[in-house]
């Protein structure tokens, strides 16, 4: 019997020293395991007089529960105390500052061809969209400007197939809109397009926006309000206009449309190389050739078209003297903005 007090006494002992898991383990394989003490304890139980094995027996069977018992209820003390150390350790400081993060920002030009849009929108017109990747049909044969034209060369062409190239300009949309639609129409194209050139003044891809008004009456005069209107909300109401001949085989007559220089006021100055006007953008009335492909009849209808560059708009709007800015991403340039 007094063995038992003994292996009690001695394995509180050790149960109190057993800090982690580890331990614990150990002292159950010690105690209760195959070779452990209990087990070969309870192995010797025949060997005992016949009348003390019961209460031996029943002692040792306490015995055993006890240890089980106590070793459970540590296992769950250690279990509780790691948790606890451990929400202790993960714990945030509210009342440290916040990571601050600089918010995004619109791209300039996004602000701006998004100016542009709403200004149209305003007078009316609907927004129509065309492939980036276009058939040389629309961004030139159907715009009067056959294989063997010069005017091609005013364009430097990326070329996928003999058929199938990068759009040069917005102006196909034109066509394929009024192949889907019939007059009275007024709509712009706003979108990506892509030239073989690059300079201060030049990126292989920019931006532009297309204009076309048809109907039955539609004359020089309403491409000149519209015009006039865009450039006075997009600039200042004091900007002055001005229309020069020019030449686009989609258009008769033709006209560039420059605004006083709004750096020197017309004075002249480096950026509008002393003449005080800047050409903004190329306008005039729609050929009646184009009309006559699309399936128009072009003694019943007139119209007006138009197209801009928005980097161009938005370099005179910011006063940046290299469009290249726009496309190299750095931080400190769009932060501007
Ligand atoms: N497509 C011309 C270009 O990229 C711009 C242009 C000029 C568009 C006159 C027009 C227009 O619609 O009428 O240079």
């Amino acid at each position: 019997m007094a063995d038992i007090n003994d292996i009690k006494t001695a394995f509180l002992q050790e149960l109190a020293s057993a800090g982690t898991a580890a331990d614990l383990q150990q002292l159950k394989v010690k105690y209760l395991g195959k070779k452990g003490i209990l087990t070969a304890k309870l192995k010797l139980l025949p060997t005992i007089p016949a009348e003390e094995r019961p209460v031996y027996g029943k002692l040792m069977n306490e015995l055993k529960m006890f240890i089980e018992g106590e070793i459970e209820g540590k296992e769950s003390e250690i279990r509780d105390a790691e948790r606890r150390s451990k929400i202790a350790s993960e714990a945030i400081d509210i009342t440290l500052p916040g990571k601050y993060t600089k918010p995004g920002k619109m791209h300039p030009i996004s602000t701006v061809l998004k100016e542009i849009i709403d200004i149209f929108v305003s007078m009316g017109f609907d927004t129509e969209v065309g492939p980036e990747v276009e058939l040389d049909y629309y961004n030139f044969e159907a715009l009067n400007i056959p294989k063997d034209h010069p005017a091609r060369d005013m364009q430097d062409t990326f070329y996928i197939s003999d058929d199938v190239i990068l759009r040069t300009h917005t102006s196909p949309v034109q066509v394929r809109t009024m192949e889907r639609k019939k007059p009275p129409l007024r709509f712009i194209a706003p979108g990506k397009v892509y030239r073989c050139d690059a300079d201060v003044s030049h990126t292989p891809m920019f931006h532009q926006v297309e204009g076309v008004v048809v109907d039955a009456d539609i004359s020089f005069s309403d491409l000149k309000g519209v015009l006039e209107i865009f450039v006075h909300l997009m600039f200042s109401k004091d900007t002055p206009v001005r229309f020069r001949p020019s030449f686009f085989p989609f258009t008769e007559p033709s006209a560039e449309v420059d605004i006083g220089c709004i750096l020197c006021g017309g004075a002249g100055c480096r950026v509008c190389k002393g003449t005080g006007w800047l050409e903004v953008l190329g306008a005039g009335m729609v050929n009646p050739r184009v009309f006559e492909m699309v399936g128009y009849d072009p003694e019943r209808y007139t119209g007006f078209a138009f197209g801009m560059g928005v980097e161009r708009i938005t370099m005179l709007k910011y006063s940046i003297d290299d469009i290249r800015m726009y496309y190299e991403n750095d931080i400190r340039f769009l932060r501007q903005f």
